[in-house]
């Protein structure tokens, strides 16, 4: 699918997203250059929640937020969103602290991240491009590039 430019930076990282998802799942075969073992799978998925997914989730938060205040037409889709995105820290949260049942654990996180990128990908960021005016695509494309 086409994504729209103000959208598209979003949608390429979900692929390092995905590609962890798969790495952290039970039996998962090994991936190039990625780490095989749980304690450094583990570590992968710590730092890229401080690199990658951290500073995605607050980008589309910001998108969302702005959204939500201009109208409702996203606010259940938001909603889902904001709540996964909880779920998601919780539960990285909860491995940090490690478990006996890390292995299991870790295939329930990759279960819940995968789940959400695909709802984005394949719902919400169709609807956002059928659905939002050039004025807010522009403001999408803004808040998208302030990473903080
Ligand atoms: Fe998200
Ligand atoms: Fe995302």
């Amino acid at each position: 699918m086409k994504r729209d430019p103000a959208i598209a930076p979003l949608s390429r990282e979900h692929h390092t997203s995905l590609i962890l998802a798969q790495i952290l799942k039970k039996n998962a075969p090994e991936y190039k250059d990625l780490p095989v073992t749980t304690e450094g799978k583990l570590k992968y998925l710590f730092e890229l929640m401080e690199t990658h997914l951290g500073p995605h989730f607050r980008a589309e938060e910001r998108i969302m937020e702005y959204l939500d205040d201009r109208t409702d037409l996203f606010k259940p889709m938001n909603d889902r969103i904001y709540h996964e995105h909880k779920l998601i820290r919780e539960a990285v949260l909860s491995l940090q602290k490690g478990s006996a049942t890390i292995i299991d654990d870790m295939d329930d996180f990759a279960q819940l991240l995968e789940g959400h990128i695909r709802f984005e990908e394949r719902e919400y960021f169709q609807y956002l491009q059928d659905h939002l005016s050039e004025e807010e695509l522009q403001m999408v494309a803004k808040l998208e590039s302030q990473r903080g």
